[in-house]
């Protein structure tokens, strides 16, 4: 495998390899455990503690991507079948591309829709997939062709799909029925379900109602422990010949309550002010907290502009509190000079369904740590 070197070694917002991932040694377990025994897993946990990482850290395991096909697609932008099998037909050929497989050879053969898509390179000669949205005329017939194609496959295949609760906003109504006909006939093909609204994810596998219920295992994510971060952190520092105090890291983990990405933001930024053979120091925490806040001010204030006044109002108050309890009290509506009970409901409500807010078992907080901060302190 060829090692990949990065300048800076907190890698945010993608996987590279398993030296820059920290811990999650039982939970790639439990997956691949229940992967290699041919059941499914619903992996369930708010967004940015690491779901995607983690399957894609199973999927670089020697035995996963060594026996299976792997395929990732994130569904979150979606909003019809027609897209999700567009997804889905295109991260299979990307997948397949480089490979030489006579299975390979049969994609447009048995996915015929997909024809259309098919283009010879005109320097290289090779085939490839130059596909569109509009070229998905008929998405059930495609999918039935996908599945025909994946149950023909020399391989058994694993399909992880990201920000599964999507489908549920789909235009067709008949989305989650069919995908399941589908999933269940697949004999060769296991599915990871991963998905960032609880209620609706919990929903969805867990209702007897439901097409998916009991259709697979379901699993949660916490975050990584305290102790196991620092040590992975430590340790990157001293590969690169810094140090760091060990409280620094704790300090990192206790303001974002271990939420990976924000930590991972945060030791990346102290990562890149520790100038070379020092040491960072917990002292450098505001200085750090303040560069990420700046260098991502453009994309709150895009944000806020369209957060309708009622709700900024709100959100402001959330913000100044950090976790807010009781939002519908008198003493909450006075303090922040809101409007009354029944407005902030429907704020809250709206807010919460835009990801912009969450609700934890204290209270509700601004889902974005940084957005959160700086709305307190700078706006
Ligand atoms: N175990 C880990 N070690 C190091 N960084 C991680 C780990 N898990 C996640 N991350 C980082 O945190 C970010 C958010 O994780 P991600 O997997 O995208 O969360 P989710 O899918 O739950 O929203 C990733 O972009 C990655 O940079
Ligand atoms: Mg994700």
């Amino acid at each position: 495998m060829v090692e990949i070197v990065v300048s800076n070694p907190f890698v945010v917002g993608k996987y590279l390899s398993d030296k820059y991932f920290c811990d999650r040694e039982s939970e790639t377990e439990f997956l691949r455990k229940q992967i290699i025994n041919g059941r499914n897993v619903a992996l369930i946990s708010p967004r940015r503690l690491g779901k995607s990482g983690l399957i894609h850290h199973l999927f670089n395991q020697p035995d996963i991507c060594d026996h299976y096909y792997v395929f990732f697609v994130d569904i979150y932008a979606t909003s019809s079948l027609a897209e999700f099998v567009y997804l889905l037909g295109k991260e299979i050929y990307e997948v397949l591309k480089p490979l030489s497989t006579v299975w390979k050879e049969k994609f447009f053969q048995l996915i015929a829709s997909l024809r259309v898509g098919f283009k010879l390179d005109p320097i290289t000669g090779l085939p490839g997939l130059d596909l569109g949205l509009g070229d998905i005329h008929s998405p059930e017939t495609t999918l039935d062709e996908i599945f025909r194609y994946l149950a023909e496959a020399d391989r058994p295949c694993i399909i992880a799909i990201d920000e599964f609760q999507q489908i549920q906003t789909y235009q067709e109504k008949n989305v989650e029925a069919l995908l399941r006909t589908k999933i269940q006939q697949s004999q060769t093909t296991q599915f990871v379900f991963a998905g960032s609204k609880r209620h609706i994810m919990s929903n969805m596998f867990s209702s007897p109602a439901k097409p998916f219920y009991q259709s697979a295992i379901s699993m949660g994510l916490e975050a990584i422990p305290m102790d196991t971060y620092a040590d992975f952190a430590i340790r990157l520092f001293e590969e690169r010949g810094k140090s760091v105090e060990r409280e620094a890291i704790e300090k990192v983990w206790k303001l974002y309550d271990g939420y990976t990405w924000f930590v991972q933001m945060m030791m990346n930024e102290l990562f890149a002010l520790t100038p070379e053979n020092a040491c960072c120091r917990a002292s450098m925490i505001g200085e750090a907290r303040k560069n990420i806040i700046l260098s991502q001010e453009g994309s709150y204030k895009d944000l806020l502009a369209i957060v309708p006044p009622k709700q900024k109002t709100v959100l402001q108050a959330i913000a100044k509190e950090g976790t807010a309890k009781k939002v519908t009290s008198g003493a909450f509506i006075k303090k922040y000079n809101l409007n009354s009970a029944s407005s902030v409901q429907a704020a809250i409500k709206l807010l919460l369904k835009n990801d912009i807010i969450t609700a934890t078992d204290e209270g509700y907080r601004i889902y974005d740590y940084f957005f959160s901060d700086w709305l307190a302190t700078e706006y």
